[in-house]
């Protein structure tokens, strides 16, 4: 399933040559599943033909007009070009005050900060996404950040107004500049996480060990190496915490002493003396006024007993438990299972895809936050 299925999106576009990427956007939200809908300004047949876009909507019940007209119901994108024509002022002008009127919030709007700047309405709706990048001397907003910005304002803002701090990915606790101990996490879950939050309409940071993965549209991330540096990062921003979900493989132990030089390979064995690493997830939950603490367990066996022992032992309000060890889920893949505990309840969430898994998993931390903790 796209990102964007069954969805209405109506597109306006407006002349001017960042009117080029308008192609490239409206393939990429159909190929999410969306149903697109177009209207070019006047200045806009210059730029990109009309016959042209036609063919890109294949048929579909679409409109391409010179006249624009809001579909309420339908979420919507307006490119404004950074060299707006003067013929289009008034069609993009016409635009914002039917939004306005119409009380229209789930709007997207494209443009670089000048352009921007002439309609005061794209401040207070919807989302503002600026054409920060460039392709050759021209503008060039980055196309994920559009579709991440129109599946948040398709969905439910459930998480509206609170703060939400992810950890995510494994630890690395050095032994020598070129070795190291560690968890595994490839931090695909704890991402999936953060971002289904922002999307939720929180705002979120995410603190993230040494992981491969772009840090997600909209949210806050710090990167971090050792437990230490996490607990560090996950300290300075506690207090403006709301919701803490610890996703994390944090290493429980620590080699007790790093060197700063690569220790050369002897013939016999080498003794590692490790120490244990501080439990950040522990620390923040026994904190005098925590925020609502959801932890993670990654178990090869005895799921449930030791989940729930976690989830008493740590003081949480809730814990997600997922088996690892297995060919598919858990560590590394794309697909994932729950088995969420909370006092007194569970609730099994079954495999899909870590995107869709973190998604449940926000609308039950919600409904549990909404509660209070112990309702
Ligand atoms: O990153 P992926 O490849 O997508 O894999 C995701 C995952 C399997 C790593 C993830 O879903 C997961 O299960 N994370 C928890 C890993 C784990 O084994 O946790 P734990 O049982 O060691 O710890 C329990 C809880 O305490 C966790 O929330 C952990 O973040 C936290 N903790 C643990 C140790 C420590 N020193 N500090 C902590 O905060």
């Amino acid at each position: 399933m796209g990102r964007l299925s069954n969805q209405k999106v109506n597109y306006f576009v407006s002349g001017g040559p960042a009117a080029y990427q308008c192609v490239e956007i409206i393939a990429t939200l159909q190929a999410e599943g969306a149903e697109v809908d177009v209207q070019m300004a006047p200045g806009a047949e210059q730029w990109i033909p009309r016959a042209f876009i036609k063919q890109l909507l294949l048929g579909a019940a679409s409109l391409v007009s010179t006249q624009p007209m809001l579909m309420v119901g339908a979420l919507t994108v307006v490119q404004i070009d950074h060299e707006l024509p003067e013929v289009d002022i008034a069609w993009v002008s016409a635009i914002a005050s039917n939004i306005e009127s119409a009380g229209v919030q789930q709007v997207i709007w494209l443009a670089g900060t000048a352009a921007a700047s002439r309609f005061p309405v794209v401040e207070r709706t919807g989302e503002w996404v600026v054409s920060d990048q460039s392709y050759s001397g021209l503008p060039r907003v980055d196309i994920d950040s559009v579709v991440a910005g129109l599946e948040k304002l398709s969905q439910p803002p459930l998480l509206a107004g609170k703060r939400v701090m992810v950890t995510a990915g494994p630890t690395l606790e050095d032994i020598d500049p070129v070795r190291f101990i560690g968890n595994r996490s490839s931090g695909k879950m704890g991402f999936a996480v953060a971002a289904a939050a922002w999307r939720a309409g929180a705002e979120v940071e995410l603190i993230a060990g040494p992981v491969a993965l772009p840090a997600p549209f909209g949210v806050n991330t710090t990167r971090v190496r050792s437990a230490r540096d996490m607990l560090a990062a996950v300290e300075s921003m506690v207090d403006q915490t709301d919701i803490y979900i610890s996703v994390a493989a944090v290493a429980d132990y620590r080699p007790d002493m790093q060197v700063d030089q690569k220790i050369k390979k002897a013939g016999a064995g080498l003794d590692l003396h490790l120490v244990p690493n501080p439990d950040l997830l522990r620390i923040v939950a026994a904190a005098a006024n925590p925020p609502f603490c959801v932890g993670f367990a990654a178990e090869t066996q005895q799921i449930e007993r030791y989940a729930q022992g976690k989830l008493v032992d740590k003081g949480l309000q809730m814990i997600a438990a997922n088996q690892v060890g297995r060919d598919n889920g858990g560590f590394e893949s794309d697909n994932n299972s729950l088995h969420l505990f909370w006092p007194g309840a569970d609730q099994r969430l079954p495999s899909t895809s870590k995107r869709e898994l973190a998604y449940q998993l926000i609308e039950v931390i919600a409904r549990r936050y909404s509660m209070g903790s112990t309702g």
